[in-house]
């Protein structure tokens, strides 16, 4: 299938590994050409390096996007350096443990707010070129219960937000769409980090939750990423597609 994306200008935030490094490089296999975004340089430039070894442009955006107008400087950066946007992904998200206003306030700025406001700063762009596509990775905690109250709310938010954005957006040709992964397994990643430490807890988890018998990976996501911000996709919007195997519980 071609997916037409030859050229296509998209951002992708928190890149420089897993789920997000996956799109970037999936959306730059067809023909994107992108900026990535990360708060460490090295681990941020060696991935560009990475999925550029392919002749695609990728940008590499060094920032917290937590920090008080950078999701916005990203977005205008990826502007300035493309002449517009075409693709946003919000993928950036996360938590702090704990019940605290702290753990609270981090929690849903670091899934929702970025993602608000990176879309924010985008939609100007989209609507003058009269298209565009937002996709915002939420997860299967948006709607089972599981892990953190905080991360569970702010996923769900994010479900209701790309379907918003999709109903205010759609009149100008833009469409919105949250991905929900399953839990996805990858070097470095908080779920390698935990069958290390507890190989039992984790077999148990696999065998009960997940009915593939397996985790997720990147590229799995991404690869549903990449169809969802191609015309191919021109009626999907205001969606949540759940990538996660029917994983039945969202954490352990
Ligand atoms: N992994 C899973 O099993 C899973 C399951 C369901 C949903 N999700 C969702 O999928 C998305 C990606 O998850 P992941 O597990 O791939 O993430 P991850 O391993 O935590 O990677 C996060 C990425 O974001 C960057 N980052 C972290 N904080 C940042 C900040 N303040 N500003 C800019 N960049 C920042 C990281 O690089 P630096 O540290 O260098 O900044 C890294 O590139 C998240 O929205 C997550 O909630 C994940």
């Amino acid at each position: 299938m071609d997916l037409g994306l030859t050229g296509r200008v998209a951002l992708v935030t928190g890149a420089s590994r897993g789920i997000g490094a996956a799109i970037a490089a999936a959306l730059a296999a067809e023909g994107c050409r992108l900026a990535i975004c990360a708060r460490t340089a090295e681990t941020l430039t060696a991935t560009a390096e990475r999925i550029g070894v392919t002749g695609a442009t990728v940008l590499p955006l060094v920032a917290d996007l937590t920090a008080a107008g950078e999701a916005e400087r990203a977005v205008g950066e990826t502007i300035g350096r493309f002449g517009g946007i075409d693709i946003l992904v919000n993928n950036l998200g996360g938590g702090k443990a704990g019940d605290t206003d702290d753990a609270w306030d981090f929690t849903l700025d670091v899934n929702l707010g970025v993602a608000v406001r990176a879309s924010r700063a985008a939609i100007p762009a989209m609507k003058a070129a009269g298209r565009g596509v937002i996709i915002v990775i939420s997860s299967v905690s948006g709607w089972q219960v599981g892990g953190s109250a905080a991360y569970n709310v702010a996923k769900a938010a994010e479900i209701m937000y790309a379907r918003t954005l999709a109903k205010d957006l759609g009149p100008f040709g833009i469409r919105a769409n949250a991905v929900s992964p399953g839990s996805i397994l990858f070097p470095g990643g908080g779920w390698e980090r935990r069958q290390e430490r507890d190989p039992d807890l984790i077999a148990d988890f696999i065998g009960r939750d997940m009915p593939l018998g397996r985790f997720g990976t990147p590229e799995e996501i991404a690869d549903v990423v990449t169809f969802l911000a191609s015309d191919r996709a021109s009626l999907v919007t205001g969606a949540n597609i759940a990538v996660d195997g029917c994983q039945l519980k969202p954490s352990v």
